[in-house]
């Protein structure tokens, strides 16, 4: 199949509006709105998914006026759209931005939403459908929820919906994820709960099951008798930049593994579904995070390797180390870097480990997970170099180079027999063209169509805090003595790779 016929297969179902429906959201003055929301809901209404019927409240507790909220996002977009912008188009959705100041803990902003909604359902004909995006510190979420829950603002009838997403941090580890579901599920059905992780936003994370499922030939061999191993990177060459105050906080382990990676493992090692229902979908994976084998404490000690970096070298540049950065503490135990090893009890995956890795200030930016084959039987080549080939080994790109790749042995041409490593690399820019996207025009989509496939369930969320939880425990019970431990630049500390290399393993070089 050429390109162009690969795009023109694709965009025969290019899909329906979504809902007539209002998006409120919560924390509108902050970054995510400008950065994200706004540029994919323009992207959404630019594809013509977006309903005529639209419309936006923000509420924040910054003063301004719904005329200035709609010139500064004016501005904004000249900034983060990720097109050109048409004017026509800007000036169709700017008309349907509203603004509203207030503090979140105040009922009266709860009561002025209400009269403000029934007046934008009235001018916009949006029929009393709503979703809530709670971007805001998480320590608001609880409290929201309640304001709306006694403002009625949450209540579904007369076939009208009300949705609210989640932003994370959802908790800060199994006990607080735990108490926050059960204070929201007071007042909202699950049905109603959008609990976002941006990681499913991204189109390679989706394709990991249509990669998976929708082709015949890559199942049979996808389980322990032919896998030898799996490794999920997620390298990251910024640094904590000017987060310092949430990262003292949240560390990588709580900022990147119980979500970002967990979905990951549970996409890559999930059981097919029975459909692509929602649920059937969401099943699967909280099964695979369940039957992730909880470290013991001494296991912790052994499988889980954390790290901490200092100042170093990234492309030229001095870097500082993170001990020095805005908002960190000069002595702060946060790890910025974690290796663990995780193992599957299930029939399909038992003795096959899953090696993770996730860092700031690494060396490059790349996100992956290659499947690594067990060795062919090696006797037809006794003599010749084989020992040094590379096993077969599957790699799927998330970013930056979104594509999939396979390396297997070949032939090096010649009199003498001798093999060679080569790659078979499908690129999506290739065939499909490299469409630019915030990767929250799907889940915005996705949430006005009443789809919640890619979000996470309830049980979900608490699975992959218990995935975690003892390692938090121990760390927490033995401050770090070594940190920093890494220096930018580099890839992480020196116990990530023995972690490999007791299994006679090491990590794949993920350098571009
Ligand atoms: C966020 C984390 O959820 O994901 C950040 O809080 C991290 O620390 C980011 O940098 C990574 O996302 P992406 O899409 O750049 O891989």
């Amino acid at each position: 199949m050429t390109a162009d016929e690969a795009v023109s297969a694709a965009e025969e179902h290019p899909g329906q509006p979504g809902d007539p429906c209002v998006m409120v959201i919560f924390g509108a003055a902050g970054d995510l709105t400008k950065r994200k929301l706004i540029p994919a809901l323009y992207n959404l209404a630019k594809g013509t998914l977006l309903s005529k019927e639209f419309a936006v409240v923000g509420v924040a507790r910054a003063g301004m006026t719904t005329e200035e909220f709609r010139r500064k996002l004016g501005q904004d977009m000249q900034e983060f759209a990720t097109e050109q912008i048409d004017p026509g188009l800007w000036e169709w959705l700017g008309q349907r931005l509203y603004y509203l100041p207030g503090n979140f803990s105040d009922p009266a902003v709860y009561r002025d939403l209400r009269t403000l909604l029934d007046k934008v359902d009235t001018d916009h004909g949006t029929r009393g459908n709503y979703f809530y995006y709670l971007a805001t510190s998480p320590g608001y979420f609880a409290e929201i929820v309640r304001h709306l829950g006694e403002t009625g603002l949450a209540r579904e009838e007369n076939g009208r919906w009300r949705r609210v997403i989640i932003e994370k941090p959802f908790g800060r580890d199994l006990d607080s994820a735990r108490a926050l579901n059960r204070e929201i599920s007071q007042i909202l059905s699950e049905s109603q709960i959008y609990r976002i992780d941006h990681y499913l936003g991204k189109e390679t994370v989706q394709n990991i099951l249509v990669f998976r499922f929708a082709n015949g030939i890559f199942e049979p061999i996808w389980n322990r008798r032919y896998v030898d191993h799996v490794q999920i990177t997620v390298a990251e060459t910024v640094g904590v930049e000017q987060r310092g105050g949430y990262y003292e906080e949240a560390g990588t382990l709580r900022d990147m593994v119980p979500n970002h990676i967990s979905q990951l493992i549970s996409l890559t090692a999930m059981e097919p579904p029975i459909s692509f229902e929602a649920n059937a979908v969401r099943d699967e994976q909280a099964k695979i995070l369940r039957a992730i084998q909880p470290l013991t404490p001494e296991e912790v000690l052994v499988r889980a390797v954390r790290g901490q970096y200092g100042e170093g070298m990234m492309e030229g540049a001095r870097v500082p180390a993170y001990r020095a950065e805005p908002k960190v503490a000069p002595d702060s135990a946060t790890e910025t870097f974690v290796a663990l090893k995780l193992s599957i009890d299930n029939w399909r995956w038992a003795d096959v480990p899953f090696y993770l890795r996730t860092g700031k200030r690494l060396p490059s930016r790349v996100t992956e997970i290659a499947i690594q084959f067990k060795r062919a039987p090696l006797i037809l080549f006794r003599k010749t170099p084989v020992d040094r080939l590379t096993p077969n080994r599957l790699v799927l790109h998330i970013q930056p180079d979104e594509g999939i790749s396979l390396r297997f042995g070949a032939k090096v041409p010649g009199p003498v027999v001798r093999l060679g490593s080569v790659d078979m690399a499908f690129q999506y820019k290739d065939y499909f063209g490299s469409k630019p996207s915030t990767g929250y025009e799907r889940l915005l989509y996705d949430c006005m169509t009443g789809d919640a496939t890619l979000f996470q369930r309830a049980d979900m969320v608490e699975a992959g805090w218990s995935v975690v939880a003892p390692i938090l425990d121990v760390w927490k019970a033995l401050p770090p003595r070594s940190f920093p431990n890494y220096a930018a630049g580099t890839w992480g500390p020196r116990e990530a790779d023995e972690l490999l290399e007791r299994d006679g393993r090491q990590w794949r070089r993920s350098d571009k």
